[in-house]
């Protein structure tokens, strides 16, 4: 069957192909487009006498082609023919790669997976200049590797620790630092990407060749010959199982197909990938990450136009949040206005943004003119003078409903009746703060996680007036700024850190019961967490958390009650990280080291000696956040699992290959989970007590997801 995918016309005596999937927004790699590919690489075969050259070029916007059709993926369920999809892949882009005449790929927008490696498979890459030109082979992140020879080309072209890094983390790179790289030869004004695949394909193009730095002309050396491969390919090993607690197969998987195809050669090479990729594609974790890949999309894609017209929004609060907010709005092309009554607060905030659009300029993010414009579009302020125009106000002042509510008068008298009104509170009632102003309709929630440039999550919080309209409108306005929004409810704690509060208190508990911190946080890194508990704490702050605590407490009471050791470390000033001390130590540099004098603060609270397992660790700080999620889906805090596990994977990152919070739930099993609950609820307090849901799920044998 044939798409029409692909389309040509001769430039000079050079094939120009069009790329376009129609009906899509992006092109993709599907099983019909890459028989179309191949058909045309017969007809280019048959013409190359005439020809002087082929380019690839992309009739998306802002797509070259954004990867393999993950369908196909989810589609294997045997290895063999995992192997056999990957090696038909394999063998069109050898085709490519053997063309003979010189083949340039000119992409402008995303590059990724399938796409790379097409492009991979080209004498030539030339790229544009635009923020939204990226390459990467994201493939590990879906629990696969990149199976259509990317693991065999990418280290040929950029070198084996280069090419390793951008596998195994499968975070891609921007036009400046490809270029750097040597992953493209050169990088041009979208307007001359044809000019300059033309110049390529001519032998014009006179860079090139990646720079050769000190540390690159060692690497260089060392990847020549096999022990040096060796170290290299051992030291990303000890990185990736450093990181993933080798609950990641796929990385692992990767450096072997790479270091393989060093060893052994091309042909080799390209046989290994391909088995390895099917064995991949067959394993639990690929299909939970793909599920989690689904999820993702699915809150993220929804309807931008209810946003349409917001142009300028205006901050109030220019401290970590508040900066934050704005720099995101401002890179997001919105003109801000950031009003904090410190002076202070607002030099560091735009001195945050400087050294931000700075270091993204120099990964080549940017180009000079983004870097130039972007902190342009902020307009520091200590009053509310000109906040008159803005579409949308959100306030991030410090959390106290008193201020909060001050902030909403002053700033609702100064704008428009339908000036969106929101707040970045994280544990304050957006019902009760609405209260006094007027046109209470178009006051939401809107959460924000911190750092806000790296958490994709946003809570839009649904005030107990705030109407369909402003829920929408805000969702689409944080889908604007490319974050990812669930919407939910006006209880206390909202969603994610209703749900974290009780994994904290927990924590602390275990202390008192004589738990050693670094066992706890070394288990929760083994089960799979971001990081440890007590150093997760002294991230957010003690004073935070405990602020926090206090709110839940007041919304749920005994089972929220929280632990004296939160009080005890405030009182010692052990605030966490900000003030250099909390559960661990901090130098200056941020970096943290174990404290044994901790224990001396503690002592007064320690009632116990025991050591708990990591099995145990589970139960006691896991279980009841599935709880709490029942919970939360009795009071129609969301109504959906997949809204749970979006964002415990988005915006508390719940370790990703378990598919989320309710899908690990049902692995262990509604028995399983609401008997452990049971016990812990006798031996260790009622706040274990399941929930009547959970209790129900377990008796009629169900799960949260059917
Ligand atoms: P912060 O203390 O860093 O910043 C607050 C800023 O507001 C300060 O610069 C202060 O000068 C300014 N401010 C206070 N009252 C003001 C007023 N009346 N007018 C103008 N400016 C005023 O606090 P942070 O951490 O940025 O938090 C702000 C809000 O964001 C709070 O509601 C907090 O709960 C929420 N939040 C915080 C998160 C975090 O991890 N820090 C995460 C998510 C939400």
């Amino acid at each position: 069957m044939t798409v029409n995918a692909l389309s040509f016309n001769i430039l000079d005596g050079v094939a120009v192909v069009t790329l376009d999937l129609p009906g899509s927004k992006v092109n993709i790699l599907n099983l019909e487009v890459l028989e179309e590919l191949n058909v045309l690489l017969s007809d280019l075969e048959e013409m190359a006498d005439a020809l002087r050259g082929a380019i690839f070029i992309s009739g998306k916007g802002n797509n070259f082609i954004a990867g393999a059709d993950l369908s196909l993926i989810e589609g294997i369920d045997d290895a063999v023919r995992g192997a056999e999809l990957a090696a038909k892949g394999q063998r069109v882009f050898d085709r490519l790669a053997s063309l003979p005449v010189p083949t340039a790929a000119a992409i402008n927008g995303s590059c990724l997976g399938g796409g790379l490696e097409f492009a991979l498979a080209c004498d030539y890459r030339v790229v544009s200049d635009s923020a939204g030109t990226f390459l990467g082979l994201p493939e590990t992140q879906l629990g696969i590797i990149p199976g259509f020879g990317g693991t065999q080309r990418l280290p040929r072209l950029v070198g084996l620790a280069e090419s390793l890094r951008m596998i195994t983390t499968g975070s891609p790179v921007y036009a400046g630092q490809a270029k750097r790289i040597g992953l493209v030869n050169e990088v041009t004004a979208t307007e001359h990407l044809l000019d300059a695949a033309m110049a390529a394909v001519e032998g014009r193009l006179s860079t090139g060749k990646r720079k050769r730095t000190l540390g690159r002309v060692v690497e260089e050396n060392m990847e020549r010959f096999r022990p040096g491969r060796k170290v290299i390919a051992n030291r990303a090993r000890r990185a990736v199982i450093e990181k993933t607690r080798s609950h990641y197969p796929a990385p692992l998987a990767a450096i072997a197909a790479v270091e393989y195809g060093l060893n052994h050669g091309m042909e080799k090479g390209l046989a290994y990938e391909a088995r390895i990729l099917g064995e991949m594609a067959v394993t639990e974790v690929s299909k939970r990450l793909i599920g989690v890949f689904h999820l993702r999309e699915s809150f993220a894609r929804g309807d931008k136009s209810p946003a349409a017209g917001i142009a300028d929004l205006s901050v109030i609060g220019a401290g970590a949040m508040g900066g934050g907010i704005a720099a995101l709005a401002a890179e997001h092309g919105l003109n801000v206005r950031l009003v904090d009554r410190s002076d202070g607060a607002l030099g560091s905030a735009m001195r945050f943004l400087h050294h931000d659009v700075a270091t993204k300029r120099r990964k080549g993010r940017y180009t000079d003119i983004d870097a130039q414009w972007i902190p342009t579009r902020i307009s520091p302020d200590t009053g509310m003078r000109w906040i008159g125009s803005a579409d949308v106000v959100i306030e991030a002042v410090a959390e106290r409903m008193d201020v909060k509510k001050a902030v909403f008068a002053e700033a609702a008298a100064k704008v428009s009746d339908d000036t969106l009104i929101l707040t970045n509170t994280s544990s304050l009632s957006v019902t009760r703060m609405a209260e006094d102003v007027p046109h209470p309709e178009r006051v939401a929630g809107l959460h924000f996680f911190n750092p806000v440039d790296r958490m994709p999550l946003v809570e839009v919080i649904r005030g107990e007036r705030t109407s369909d309209a402003t829920v929408e409108r805000t969702a689409a306005f944080a889908r604007l700024l490319g974050k990812v929004p669930v919407v939910v409810r006006d209880r206390p704690g909202f969603l994610v850190n209703r749900l974290l509060l009780p994994y904290m208190n927990e924590a602390a508990v275990l202390l008192e019961e004589g738990a050693d911190i670094e066992s706890v946080d070394r288990a929760l890194m083994d089960f799979g967490m971001p990081m440890g508990v007590y150093y997760l704490l002294d991230q957010v702050g003690l004073d935070i958390a405990s602020h926090a605590g206090r709110s839940m407490f007041e919304g749920f009471g005994d089972r929220m009650t929280p632990s004296p050791i939160f009080q005890a470390m405030i009182e010692a000033g052990r605030l966490g990280k900000k003030a250099g001390k909390g559960f661990y130590l901090y130098d200056r540099a941020g970096n943290r080291q174990p404290d044994p004098t901790v224990k001396n603060i503690l002592a007064p609270h320690i009632k116990g000696t025991r050591s708990f397992t990591p099995e145990e660790i589970v139960h006691r700080l896991i279980y009841p956040m599935i709880n709490e999620a029942a919970l939360v889906l009795e009071e129609d805090v969301v109504n959906t699992p997949e809204a749970v596990d979006a964002a415990m994977v988005l915006g508390a990152g719940f370790p990703p290959f378990t598919g989320g919070l309710l899908r690990y739930a049902d692995s262990a099993g509604a028995v399983r989970v609401t008997e452990t609950l049971g016990k812990l609820s006798e031996e260790a307090g009622h706040r274990f007590s399941p929930a009547g849901s959970l209790v129900q799920m377990a008796k009629e044998g169900k799960v949260f997801y059917p």
